[in-house]
């Protein structure tokens, strides 16, 4: 494959050699760019010795007369992995800024998907809400990411920002693994409140849209469970299904599964309500009205808010019939979650039951994206990509 590894001026850049060199063992066509501030770090010799190629340093040499190098450059690679990314070079390329040959050629690049980008900085600037949003809108846009470590930073910071292993980031490019090793969390579908034995208080969510999601978290290598009322059984071998009928079985089931998850999707309805008592023979038919006492059912949301660690990903699901992004950013805060996918459950040709749905995925920094109305499974595919 051939592969065009860019190196930003990044404390990590030296641990860049070593992905050149694994590369290039399994037989592997490298090209690098160092920017010109990466050169401050490492030298060019050590790439070129490692690749066996050229490498280019950022400046507009035309080494080959034919050749116009940020586009040539970027038809050539099948594959292009930034690595270590600075906090930099990531803002120049969410907002179309071509300032030399690394950031001209990413904005050549037609098919975001076979960029991967793996941010290396200290803990501030990468948290930072600007490189978040930078990074949020990339996300959307298709470009993959590999997760920085956590750990103790060259700065001396303990916080996330460190490069991931070479490893770690050959197994996320070349086998499209982005999530192995991962933990995910997915709810799905609705619950039901029985009165009786034949009798329940529910709603229509079929659960397509959680199930969605767990498959396609499943497909990038994730180790999936997913807690439904749902009908349904997984041809995949990383999907566990966990069926659960009320809203307190999933509240037992969550807390079992939540404690090791790195990332909870909470795509179900659940029941806000429950019926005080649970007749557990068929009330007969009577005379007159009957009257109902419901209580509330455990906030599971919440509950999992209160407790989510600083390594876990908390998503909700907002179903809203008006003021949609305004109740969507309030349930964020309220329920301390890091995404909230919101969306109109008033228009009758999306949302519960449908196969398509129109959705506002919004982050704690308020950024947000509209997914015009698609199917349920480009939506799962947008939302797993915020994780690749
Ligand atoms: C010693 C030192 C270490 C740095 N480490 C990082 C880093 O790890 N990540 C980062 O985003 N910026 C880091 N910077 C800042 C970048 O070098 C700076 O933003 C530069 O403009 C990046 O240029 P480039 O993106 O074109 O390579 C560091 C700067 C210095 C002086």
């Amino acid at each position: 494959m051939n592969i065009l590894q860019i190196i930003s001026g990044g404390i990590s850049a030296y641990k860049a050699v070593d992905i050149t060199s694994n590369l290039v063992k399994k037989n592997h066509n490298v090209k690098i760019i160092l920017t010109k501030n990466a050169t401050k770090f490492i030298t060019e010799l050590t790439f070129q010795t490692i690749s066996k190629n050229k490498v280019y340093t950022d400046t507009f040499e035309e080494i080959n007369e034919t050749e116009i190098q940020h586009i040539d450059l970027v038809k050539w690679a099948d594959k292009i992995i930034i690595a270590p990314a600075t906090a930099n070079i990531i803002a120049k390329i969410a907002n179309g800024i071509a300032d030399d040959l690394s950031s001209s050629l990413m904005l050549a690049v037609k098919d975001f998907s076979k960029v991967y980008i793996a941010p290396a900085m200290n803990t501030a600037m990468y948290e930072n809400p600007i490189t978040q949003s930078n990074i949020f809108k990339l996300k959307q846009l298709g470009f993959n990411f590999i997760e920085p470590d956590s750990g103790l930073l060259a700065c001396g910071d303990v916080g996330k920002g460190k490069l991931p292993s070479s490893e770690d980031i050959l197994s996320a490019v070349l086998n499209n693994n982005l999530l192995a090793g991962k933990k995910v969390l997915v709810t799905a579908g609705s619950t039901k409140e029985y009165i009786d034995p034949v009798r329940y208080i529910s709603n229509p969510s079929s659960g397509k849209m959680g199930i969605a999601i767990a498959e396609e978290f499943a497909k990038n290598g994730a180790d999936v469970s997913l807690i439904t009322s749902a009908d349904y059984i997984s041809e995949m071998k990383n999907i566990t299904v966990i069926p659960i009928i009320s809203a307190h079985d999933m509240f037992v089931a969550v807390k079992k599964e939540f404690e090791d998850a790195d990332i909870i999707i909470k795509a179900a309805a659940v029941s806000d309500y429950k019926p005080i008592i649970t007749y557990d023979k068929k009330v007969k038919k009577q005379v007159g009205n009957i009257e109902i006492e419901l209580e509330r059912t455990e906030d599971i949301l919440y509950y999992l808010g209160q407790r989510k660690k600083e390594n876990q990903f908390l998503i909700g699901f907002a179903a809203e019939t008006n003021d949609i992004i305004n109740y969507a950013k309030e349930k964020i805060k309220k329920k301390n979650l890091d995404y909230i996918i919101a969306n109109d459950v008033s228009k009758k040709e999306i949302g519960f039951g449908s196969d398509n749905n129109e959705v506002y995925i919004i982050d704690k920094y308020n950024n947000i994206n509209k997914i015009d109305k698609t199917s349920k499974r480009n939506i799962a595919k947008q939302i797993v990509n915020m994780f690749l």
